[in-house]
């Protein structure tokens, strides 16, 4: 890309060579599904903000995408190599610009403002990512955070009006696996420099708590829904864990599970809010947790929706099964699919371009290649008409070092059949793109 500068949703910026942005990911900027009434992100908003009510936990849904890597990647202690900043996953706008990856880029910029206990954000997020029907490369999330003020406190620790509100824990009457200590030196610790074991394990325990009933809300809700379809569905006891797991700016951290259709399916992450973000954001005497949760996964299982490009589709075979749900939650049908189109393989093999240095006749040649960058390209030249890219085979010549590889293209429009002639030109269009944009020679 050579322009000097980009407009996105009305404003303009100064691109740079960190610029990586497509035209077909800014056209998406503006369709903020979650604010489309009765589509099922918007229908899944509605139901988690249920189980977090206001005014304790306010609602944000309309903060702009474009942020600075401060607030995307450093203010929440993102280190300067952590592979999320790289170009190959993320849309920059310019070097010190990109479309947030998450919505916690919001997180120190609310901490700041202290507008209210607790907080839900509602937003599109992008990430440069695979093709295939669980991703896409915009999806909406929703953060969640609760804060507690110890500033009254004797001798450092919590208020007493503060542990009995941490103690008024939700109560629910799901089975949970939860086979980890609530912190643990290691692998999970808890910030001994701030918060005492009992405050981090109040902490965890309301944390947890207050999402397994959003599980148990958005669960029970699908097993209705699929009961009005079939009066003779007999739901499956629903199973959630809690795995350990790894943020920069939360600790201790959790993952949370489901197990769904024979796999456990991960569906959130969360944990104890990084003392350091409360401290830089002026208000240091706070502590509590945050979590966050794609609004796609959640709503796939909940409408039965089968491949993730249907969100995006103005088809009205897919938006006109969902009217009046916002208006009547207890009105929410599955998604009947309309028939699938046939779909359409085709391979394309290639040799990577070679970047060690000329003449090196022993060492292996170097390949600087990124899978993303492929999908991006398949994206760009095809729009929504791939249903997956996955590669088959992946060779490196004994003895030039050469490596090659083979991607097999999955054509299918959710909307049509596609001609031959079509996926012919599609294929051509795309093979011709991989050389022009990647050097890679066709085999
Ligand atoms: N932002 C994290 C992600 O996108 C999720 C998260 C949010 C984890 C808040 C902890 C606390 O993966």
């Amino acid at each position: 890309p050579t322009q000097s500068s980009v407009d996105i949703n009305g404003a303009s910026y100064k691109t740079d060579s960190w610029f990586n942005t497509p035209p077909n990911i800014i056209a998406n900027v503006p369709r903020r599904l979650h604010l489309q009434k009765d589509h099922p992100v918007y229908v899944t908003r509605q139901i988690i903000e249920s189980v977090f009510p206001a005014p304790t936990y306010k609602y944000h849904n309309t903060f702009d995408p474009v942020v600075t890597t401060h607030q995307n990647f450093d203010s929440l202690g993102f280190p300067l190599d952590h592979p999320g900043r790289a170009k190959s996953d993320t849309y920059y706008v310019n070097e010190s610009t990109l479309l947030r990856t998450h919505t916690s880029a919001h997180q120190a910029d609310l901490f700041r403002a202290n507008l209210s206990p607790g907080y839900l954000i509602s937003a599109d997020v992008y990430r440069r990512d695979e093709v295939d029907r669980s991703h896409y490369p915009v999806f909406h999330q929703m953060e969640g955070a609760r804060s507690w003020d110890r500033a009254n406190a004797l001798g450092g620790d919590v208020a007493a009006a503060v542990w009995s509100d941490l103690e008024k824990l939700p109560t629910h009457a799901m089975k949970v696996e939860d086979p980890n200590p609530p912190f643990h030196a290691e692998r999970n610790p808890l910030q001994d420099d701030h918060h005492s074991a009992a405050e981090a394990e109040a902490i965890g325990a309301h944390l947890k708590r207050s999402l397994e009933l959003m599980v148990v809300e958005i669960f029970s809700r699908a097993a209705r829904a699929a009961k009005r379809a079939d009066p003779d569905f007999v739901d499956e006891p629903l199973r959630v864990r809690w795995v350990e797991a790894y943020f920069p700016f939360t600790s201790p951290s959790w993952e949370l599970e489901v197990y769904y259709g024979g796999d456990w399916l991960e569906v959130l992450g969360c944990g104890v809010v990084k003392q350091d973000l409360y401290i830089n954001a002026g208000v240091p005497n706070q502590l509590g947790w945050a979590f966050g949760i794609g609004l796609e996964r959640i709503a796939m299982l909940l409408f039965q929706i089968p491949d993730i490009r249907l969100f995006w589709s103005q088809d009205p075979r897919f938006s006109n099964q969902f009217v009046g749900v916002s208006d009547n939650l207890d009105s929410l049908k599955r998604f009947v699919p309309f028939s699938k189109y046939p779909g359409c393989y085709k391979d394309v093999s290639f040799w990577l371009k070679s970047t060690s240095a000329a003449g090196g006749s022993t060492k292996a040649n170097a390949h600087d290649f990124h899978e993303n960058d492929l999908m991006e390209i398949v994206r760009s030249v095809c729009g929504d008409v791939v249903e997956d890219a996955k590669v088959v085979d992946d060779f490196t010549h004994p003895k030039t070092g050469r490596r090659s590889l083979c991607y097999r293209i999955n054509y299918r429009s959710l909307e049509r059949t596609l001609t031959n002639t079509e996926t012919n030109e599609l294929h051509d269009r795309l093979t011709q793109a991989l050389v022009e944009k990647l050097g890679v020679e066709i085999r």
